[in-house]
C-alpha cells in the first residue's frame, strides 16, 4: 500500500484510522484527503503528517467528477492511487433522509462514478455500520444482507442502501471490496476521547442531566438501592467498541489481505466481497452497563427493565434521548466476528470492562450540546 486516498479522514473515526494507518503502514507514501473544508483541519494537531495531501470536495456534489476529471493535477495524482478507504458519510441519528441521502448515497455514488480515474486501484475498503440490519433481531451475518431489513430511523436506511450500491456495483477496474461494518463506536480506550454526542452518550448524556438528582441516593442507608425502571430488554446487548479499538482491527485486517487475500477465507464465499463486523470481544447488556455507571459514580439505584410506555418515552424525551435510538434498546441480535481469532496475536483483546471508567469519564459539562 503506496498511495492511499481517504474520504471521511477527518472525522471522528477517521482521524483515530489516519492514525493507526500511519502506525501499521510506516512506509505509505502519499495519502490523499477528500474534506469539504480543509482549511478546518490543515493546522490541526491530529493531521501533522508528511503524507497527508489535502483535497478539497463536496462529494455529493455532481460536479466533483466532472471537476476531478478535467483537472490534470488530481487526473496524474490518482493515477497511482491502489487503494481507497471510503468513510464518508452523515452520522446523525436525528438528521432527515434527504439530507442522509446526499452525504452518504450520493457521496458514494459520485464518487463510484469517477473510478475510471484510479486505474491501479487495489482495494476498496468501505465503512459501513453494524446497523444496516435494521430492526432485524437475531444474528448480523458477516456477509451481505439478504432480508430486507425495518427501519425506523433514516441513517441506517441510508447506510443499508449505500451498502448494497457498493455491493452491486460492476467496476471496470477489477479492485477488491472490503466491508467493515462497525458496531457503536464509543471514545478510544486510553483517554474515553470522543468529539460527539450519539449511540449510548445519549444515554449517559440523559443521567448525567439528572445526576444532581441522582447523587442523593448516595446518602440512602445501608445498600439500600433504589428501584428504577427504565424502557429495555434484559436480554439486549449494547456492542460498543472503542475507536481506536475499531481502527486497529481494520488496519490489521488490511494488512492480512495485502499479505494474501484469502487469509480469512471469506473472498470467494461473498462473490468477492470480504465482510467485517467490528465490535469488542465483550460488550455489555443494557442493564450491566447501567449497573457499572451507576457503581462508578456510587448511585444506589437498580436499574431494572420495562416495556416501552407512554412515561418512559415522555422520560427519554425529558432526558434529550431521540425516539430513533428507543428501538435499539429491545434488540437481540448476536454479532459473529470469524476474524478475531485469526487475529488473537495481532490485535488487543477488547473488552467492556478494561474501557469502561474511560467512557462514565466523558466530560458532558464540555461537550459541544450540553
Ligand atoms: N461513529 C460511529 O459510532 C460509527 C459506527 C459505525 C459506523 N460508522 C461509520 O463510520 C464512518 C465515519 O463516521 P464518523 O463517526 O467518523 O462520522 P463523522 O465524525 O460525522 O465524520 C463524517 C465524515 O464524512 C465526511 N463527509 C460527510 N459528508 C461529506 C460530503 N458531502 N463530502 C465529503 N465528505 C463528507 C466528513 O468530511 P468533512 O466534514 O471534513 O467534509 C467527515 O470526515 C461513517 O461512514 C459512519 O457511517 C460510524
Amino acid at each position: 500500500m503506496k498511495n492511499l486516498l481517504m474520504t471521511g479522514g477527518t472525522g471522528f473515526l477517521g482521524r483515530f484510522f489516519l492514525k493507526s494507518i500511519l502506525e501499521t503502514f510506516p512506509h505509505v507514501e502519499k495519502i490523499y484527503l477528500v474534506t469539504r473544508t480543509p482549511k478546518k483541519y490543515q493546522s490541526h494537531k491530529d493531521f501533522q503528517y508528511p503524507q497527508i495531501i489535502w483535497i478539497e470536495a463536496d462529494l455529493s456534489d455532481e460536479k466533483t467528477q466532472g471537476h476531478w476529471a478535467h483537472n490534470k493535477q488530481y487526473k496524474d495524482a490518482f493515477q497511482n492511487i491502489d487503494t481507497v478507504i471510503f468513510a464518508a458519510a452523515l452520522y446523525d441519528v436525528k438528521a432527515d433522509f434527504e439530507t442522509n441521502y446526499r452525504n452518504t448515497i450520493l457521496t458514494l455514488e459520485n464518487f463510484l462514478h469517477s473510478i475510471e480515474l484510479f486505474p491501479k486501484l487495489k482495494n476498496f475498503h468501505y465503512i459501513s455500520t453494524i446497523v444496516v440490519q435494521g430492526l432485524n433481531s437475531s444474528l448480523l451475518p458477516e456477509g451481505p444482507i439478504i432480508s430486507k431489513p425495518i427501519f425506523q430511523e433514516n441513517y441506517g436506511h441510508a447506510k443499508f442502501l449505500a451498502e448494497k450500491i457498493f455491493e452491486n456495483f460492476q467496476s471496470p477496474i477489477p479492485f477488491k471490496k472490503i466491508i467493515y461494518r462497525p458496531g457503536m463506536v464509543v471514545g478510544d480506550s486510553h483517554f474515553g476521547e470522543m468529539d460527539k454526542i450519539d449511540g449510548c452518550y445519549y444515554v449517559l448524556k440523559g443521567l448525567w442531566r439528572i445526576s444532581f438528582l441522582l447523587k442523593f441516593t448516595k446518602y440512602f442507608p445501608w445498600n439500600f438501592q433504589i428501584p428504577f425502571p427504565i424502557a429495555f430488554k434484559d436480554q439486549t446487548h449494547l456492542p460498543l467498541i472503542p475507536v481506536d479499538h475499531c481502527t486497529e482491527r481494520m488496519c490489521q485486517i488490511m494488512k492480512c489481505l495485502l499479505e494474501d487475500e484469502h487469509y480469512f477465507g471469506t473472498y470467494n464465499v461473498n462473490n468477492g466481497i470480504s465482510y467485517f463486523t467490528l465490535v469488542s470481544d465483550e460488550f455489555p447488556s443494557i442493564r450491566y452497563f447501567l449497573q457499572c455507571y451507576t457503581k462508578y459514580h456510587g448511585y444506589k439505584l437498580n436499574f431494572f427493565p420495562v416495556m416501552m410506555n407512554f412515561f418512559h418515552q415522555w422520560l427519554f424525551r425529558l432526558l434529550g434521548i431521540p425516539p430513533e435510538i428507543y428501538p435499539y434498546m429491545f434488540l437481540e441480535t448476536v454479532y459473529p466476528q470469524k476474524y478475531t481469532e485469526k487475529l488473537r496475536s495481532k490485535i488487543r483483546p477488547s473488552q467492556f470492562d478494561h474501557y469502561k471508567e474511560k467512557i462514565f469519564q466523558f466530560p458532558f459539562s464540555n461537550s459541544k450540546d450540553s
